[in-house]
């Protein structure tokens, strides 16, 4: 088992470009399951989640292999329609290839995805809008689907982002057009729906709540590069604001991080965004203020997965914060964690209240989920003294490797074997 130890107290300064986002990545690599001839995708992170999704691609008869950042999938072979329990077991994103699958084969045959720690995660959306497009559902040990899809009307109850694209997926090799209405807007969306484009399907909307697939349409292979991870980079400032320093960031559009943005220059900080980098400065000096509250929801609300990183840099703060987590039942698992080295939260069901308290302590904290482990990485970089941060295989799902880019701005931090 691997550890990081984070040494605190050191201002972050530097230049860093923020790899490709998992959250669009997934779903563009199940969506290569549709293609009509080789892919190759550039901006890949190297992240367990992908190593996963490649597997249930190998599994499916699929040729794909990683090598650096670039990916290579030729889908001529794919030929089965069942994903083990094991490879659903791996991530929640498991799911988005019953689209991909009913649209290929008419047929798909899995287990109940993974990733639990958030709460209890439905996945009835996602079966909703399969059965809106004509096919029959069964979740009689396991999740069976059958039927050639057809378009349809896909009405989803809740903006869900993997619903919204195991919808479009799902469409995109439909006979006739479909709609999804109140489909999520998430950035994701936008280039998962490109990379549709590219193979030439045609989808419309994505960044709107209604978007349109003219389904059916013979697709190719292609080459496309990967968007930058906006989570990724609103950690990493959230690092940088609870450290101190200026860094300085490329590779995302910073419009998807406005949210975040705006939260931390209320908390004090300096933010320049730019087409070409987001870069923000904060003195060590001069403590950050509480903030209003800070209240989760779909895109563009303020993004679940940057709240643990944003409560880990205002727990060392002046004055209280309140945090509302709209979106899962079960996203303050970082908070005891936190409270270990010093922070003052309390929290009651969806609400968390942060008393700033003027300095964190280094300690031993354990991550229990992907965002919160990043979280605890930026407050050990603004705490006094060593943290020893273990539950490493959590934060490996979604960052590549956080140390490197936290070594590339100047902070104290290592990797060891425990
Ligand atoms: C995606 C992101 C995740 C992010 C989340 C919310 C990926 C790979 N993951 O997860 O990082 O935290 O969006 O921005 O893109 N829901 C249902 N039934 C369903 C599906 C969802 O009730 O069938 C609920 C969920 O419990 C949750 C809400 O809808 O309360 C939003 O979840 P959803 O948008 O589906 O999240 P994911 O796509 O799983």
């Amino acid at each position: 088992m691997s550890v990081m130890y984070l040494r605190g107290g050191t201002p972050l300064e530097g230049e860093l470009a923020v790899h490709g986002a998992k959250n669009s990545v997934l779903p563009i690599l199940a969506a290569c399951l549709l293609a009509g001839g080789p892919v190759v995708l550039h901006n890949c992170p190297r992240l367990t989640d992908v190593g996963a999704a490649l597997g249930i691609l190998r599994r499916l008869g699929c040729k794909a292999e990683q090598e650096g950042h670039t990916v290579a999938v030729d889908p001529s072979g794919a030929a089965g329609c069942s994903i083990s329990e094991e490879q659903m077991r791996a991530m929640r994103s498991s799911i988005i290839f019953l689209g991909p699958l009913l649209a290929r084969a008419g047929e798909a045959h899995l287990t109940y995805p993974g990733g639990c720690e958030l709460g209890p995660r439905p996945i009835d959306l996602h079966l909703s809008a399969i059965r809106a497009m004509g096919c029959r559902v069964s979740e009689e040990r396991g999740i069976h689907c059958q039927g050639r899809p057809r378009g349809g009307e896909v009405q989803l109850a809740l903006p869900s982002v993997g619903a919204t694209e195991n919808a479009m997926l799902c469409a995109v090799g439909a006979s006739g057009p479909t709609t999804i209405a109140n489909a999520a807007r998430e950035p994701e969306i936008g280039d998962l729906q490109s990379f549709l484009n590219l193979l030439g399907a045609r989808v419309r909307g994505a960044g709107s709540s209604t978007i349109t697939v003219e389904g059916g349409r013979p697709l190719s292979g292609g080459e496309f590069t990967v968007m930058g991870d906006r989570i990724v980079a609103a950690t990493l400032l959230s690092a940088a604001a609870a450290a101190g320093g200026r860094v300085r960031l490329s590779g995302v559009d910073w419009r998807h991080l406005a949210t975040v943005l705006s939260v931390l220059h209320q908390a004090g900080c300096r933010v320049e965004s730019r087409l070409e980098y987001v870069e923000l400065e904060r003195d060590r000096a001069v403590p950050l203020r509480a903030v209003p509250t800070i209240r989760t929801a779909p895109y563009p609300g303020f993004p679940t997965d940057a709240q643990a990183p944003v409560m880990a840099a205002l727990a060392a703060s002046q004055g209280c914060t309140l945090f509302v987590e709209a979106m899962f039942d079960s996203r303050y698992r970082h908070v005891p964690e936190l409270i270990r080295m010093g922070a003052d939260v309390t929290t009651e069901g969806r609400v968390a209240l942060v008393r700033g308290v003027e300095r964190l302590r280094g300690a031993r904290v354990e991550a229990s989920d992907l965002r919160g482990g990043g979280a605890l990485a930026a407050a050990a970089l603004g705490a006094e003294g060593t943290t020893i941060l273990s539950g490493l295989s959590h934060i490996d799902r979604g960052y590549e490797g956080l140390e490197e880019m936290l070594q590339a701005l100047g902070a104290n931090v290592e990797r060891r074997e425990a």
